[in-house]
């Protein structure tokens, strides 16, 4: 790729997160901007300025070297300074002042790209300083997409259905043991704590071919799995109970025994053979011990979706080295939900596992650390803060992650008990002695 080709790049990936920003803000009121719809969320408004004031901060007063737009606002949207439940007492930027401000950063900001080169320093190299800000703008638009989901009233957004199922997915894949190598030191806009790359041994293990499903989640709910303490760990227990947890968030069940579910403002039947989302870790915990398997660790979901068993390489995706498509994997908020188990047969990794990039972040059982020789970059606060024992994992990818910010390495994490995430699972065990694919 030439220079000039990764500038035209940058700036269509830049684009492409500031429509899907507008057209999240733009889907409700000035007053819904403003109002908190969950206390775990903030309000749209904030996460708006907050995009802007973030990317003035990396790449026009740092990257590009030019006076600041707005300091006055950088203490109201730093992120570790308010909580997010106490957002909406700040006096944030109206609606329209916010619409203005991103505007004009973002106008500084593709003047910077063209004048700027895009090598000799770690964060001009290959653009990667411009990457951050548009995997950071659309993780916050996946943010405020669960924020939609929260709101109460009637429907915002509007998106066609998923592709239906088009082959038959089930059983396992075994994966047999052996090193890969987990994490990257050579793809250019990953993030500080994808790296470096590492060789890991892994244990043979079997990982089921498709995330479980609606279908297979209410066995488990049928079978008392919300009044069997002994399939829960002792903090999921406690959290079940405190919090009466009887089956996903968003989820109700009527008269008759039928299940339904709101979904951005619809309220329509679950569906049986989509995968399961709204779970927390610890329900995606009980029902593998429910279904007499456990949750894959963080090195098997990679090697399942990276390692290719043809030449020993861990690629980019599960199909390979090239860029997501609409039939490869279910991203980008193109669809506003998972698809069906077996819609993207084109995504299956060579052993045939499926969907494990987009429809819905898979849980692992690995909390959140970073590999050996971690060095965090460009700031401490992207990750290397909640490292320890209090996050786990999540990988793939959801219906609401954009492409740029997903891929084999990418690691997201979240506290256990978090359910309003686009989150779901599959199981993995260990292998047999002899057992092969
Ligand atoms: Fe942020």
């Amino acid at each position: 790729m030439t220079t000039e080709e990764l500038r035209t790049d940058i700036a269509m990936v830049l684009d492409r997160a500031r429509t899907r920003t507008s057209l999240l803000t733009e889907a409700v009121s000035d007053d819904e901007l403003c109002a908190q719809h969950s206390p775990l969320m903030s309000p749209l408004v904030w996460d708006l300025a907050h995009i802007g004031n973030q990317e003035e901060l990396w790449l026009v007063r740092d990257l590009g070297g030019r006076e600041p737009v707005r300091k006055d606002i950088d203490e109201l949207y730093d992120a570790f300074q308010h909580p997010r439940a106490s957002r909406t007492q700040l006096p944030l930027l109206s609606p329209s002042e916010a619409r203005g401000y991103v505007k004009s950063v973002r106008d500084k900001v593709l003047d910077v790209l063209d004048r700027t080169p895009l090598y000799g320093t770690p964060l001009s190299d290959h653009g990667f300083a411009f990457a951050m800000i548009a995997q950071h703008e659309q993780q916050h638009d996946e943010t405020m997409l669960a924020t939609h989901q929260l709101r109460r009233g009637s429907a915002a957004l509007h998106a066609a259905p998923p592709p239906p199922k088009s082959a038959a997915v089930g059983g396992e894949a075994v994966v047999p043991a052996g090193p890969f190598e987990m994490g990257t030191s050579s793809d250019p806009w990953a993030l500080d704590n994808e790296r470096p790359a590492h060789r890991v041994h892994v244990d043979a293990f079997a990982i089921a071919r498709a995330p479980v499903t609606n279908g297979e989640y209410i066995e488990f709910i049928g079978d008392g799995g919300y009044s069997r303490p002994a399939l829960w760990s002792e903090a999921g227990w406690a959290h079940r109970k405190a919090s009466d947890l009887t089956a996903p968030l968003f989820w109700r069940q009527d008269s008759a025994g039928v299940w339904w579910r709101r979904r951005f403002g619809l309220v329509e039947k679950v569906q049986f053979d989509e995968p399961v989302v709204h779970v927390s870790f610890h329900e995606a915990e009980a029902f593998a011990r429910w279904a007499g398997k456990r949750l894959p660790t963080e090195a098997e979901w990679e090697k399942a979706a990276r390692w290719d068993p043809a030449t020993g390489r861990s690629r980019r995706y599960p199909w390979g080295d090239e860029a997501p498509s609409a039939e490869r994997a279910n991203l980008g908020q193109r669809h506003l939900q998972p698809a069906a188990v077996g819609a993207y047969p084109a995504g299956a990794s060579p052993l045939g596992v499926h969907q494990l990039i987009g429809d819905v972040w898979e849980w692992t059982s690995t909390p959140f650390r970073g590999y050996p020789g971690f060095r965090y970059f460009p700031y401490a606060e992207y990750s290397e803060v909640f490292f320890g024992t209090d996050h786990r994992v999540l990988r793939g990818g959801s219906f609401g992650t954009d492409e740029v910010a997903v891929r084999g390495t990418f690691r997201n994490w979240d506290y256990p008990v978090r359910r309003q995430i686009f989150a779901g699972f599959r199981l993995a065990r260990d292998a047999e002695q002899g057992e092969n694919s």
